[in-house]
């Protein structure tokens, strides 16, 4: 039973969901080269990163493969003003408080927790968002600082020295202490 509870199977890791549309990004982001923040504006500023509204995607389908089958959908949802119904990859337990902005400003890199997503061609979930293993960063956050320029680096790797860059970084974020960021009131309000 241990074993199954553990099992990515069980975490939802590597399971990837049939959307609406076949959306890519893989082709937008690895191959077009579209910044995260394009269409998941309010990362840097809220607790979500959030799914971007149709008209986003009509910025280049309008005039892009405008009268393509597959992408019917994404027509039809702007026409009728309904957004196109995206199925959650990712979702914590409602008790669970996390909030994006404080990790994207405090030199956590959306790869850290979310893989080569510029590699995936339908997202698929990497980490198992259990609390192992947000405790395992939050005990020793400097292993994963990067510096502000490289958050949205999908290929970053921590260099030989990032033992003292993590702690140069973490001096220079002003993070808390590990007292604090492993208390259960930090993540169950
Ligand atoms: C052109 C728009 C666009 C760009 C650019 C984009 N995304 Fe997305 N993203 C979407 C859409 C649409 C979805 C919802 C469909 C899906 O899950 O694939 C999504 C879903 C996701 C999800 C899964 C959300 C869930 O349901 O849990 C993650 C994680 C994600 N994006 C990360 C990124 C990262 C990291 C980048 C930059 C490297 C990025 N995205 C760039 C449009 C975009
Ligand atoms: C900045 C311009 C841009 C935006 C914004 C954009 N796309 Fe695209 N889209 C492209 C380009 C360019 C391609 C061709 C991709 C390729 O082959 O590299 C494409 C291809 C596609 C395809 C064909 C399958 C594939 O991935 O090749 C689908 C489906 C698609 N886009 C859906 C969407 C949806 C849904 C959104 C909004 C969430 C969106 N696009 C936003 C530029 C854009
Ligand atoms: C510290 C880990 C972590 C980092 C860093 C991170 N994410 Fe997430 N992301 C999560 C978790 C956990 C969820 C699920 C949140 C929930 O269910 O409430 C999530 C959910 C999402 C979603 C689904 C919509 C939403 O807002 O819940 C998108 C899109 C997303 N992340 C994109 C990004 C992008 C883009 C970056 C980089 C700028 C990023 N994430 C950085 C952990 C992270
Ligand atoms: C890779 C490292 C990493 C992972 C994984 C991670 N965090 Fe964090 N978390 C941080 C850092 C760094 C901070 C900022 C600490 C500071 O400001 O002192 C932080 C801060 C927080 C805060 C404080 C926000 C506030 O406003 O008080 C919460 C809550 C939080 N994380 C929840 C989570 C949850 C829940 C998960 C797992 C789903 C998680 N984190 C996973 C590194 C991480
Ligand atoms: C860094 C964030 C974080 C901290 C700190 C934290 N938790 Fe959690 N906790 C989580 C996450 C994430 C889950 C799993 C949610 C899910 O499965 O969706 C969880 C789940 C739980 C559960 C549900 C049962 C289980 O094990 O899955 C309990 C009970 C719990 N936590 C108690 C605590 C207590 C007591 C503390 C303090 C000693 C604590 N937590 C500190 C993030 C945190």
């Amino acid at each position: 039973m241990l074993v199954l509870a553990r099992s990515p199977y069980i975490t939802n890791q590597r399971v990837t969901r049939n959307q609406p549309v076949q959306f890519s990004h893989k082709h937008h982001v690895g191959d077009d080269g579209i910044d995260c923040r394009y269409c998941h504006t309010s990362v840097e500023t809220s607790a979500y990163a959030g799914i971007p509204p149709t008209r986003t995607c009509m910025n280049c389908h309008s005039v892009l493969f405008n009268n393509v089958g597959y992408l019917e959908i994404v027509r039809d949802s702007y026409r009728t003003d309904e957004s196109i119904h995206w199925v959650r990859v990712h979702r914590l337990a409602d008790y669970v408080f996390f909030n994006h902005s404080i990790h994207v400003n405090k030199g956590i890199g959306c790869s850290t927790c979310h893989g080569p997503v510029n590699q995936m061609p339908l997202v698929y979930q990497v980490a198992p968002l259990n609390m192992g293993w947000c405790l395992d960063c939050h005990r020793n956050p400097q292993a994963n600082l990067r510096p502000k320029d490289q958050i949205f680096n999908m290929d970053w790797k921590a260099p030989a020295n990032q033992e003292e860059v993590g702690r140069q970084l973490a001096t220079e974020y002003k993070l808390r202490t590990t007292a604090e960021l492993t208390s259960c009131s930090t993540c169950h309000r």
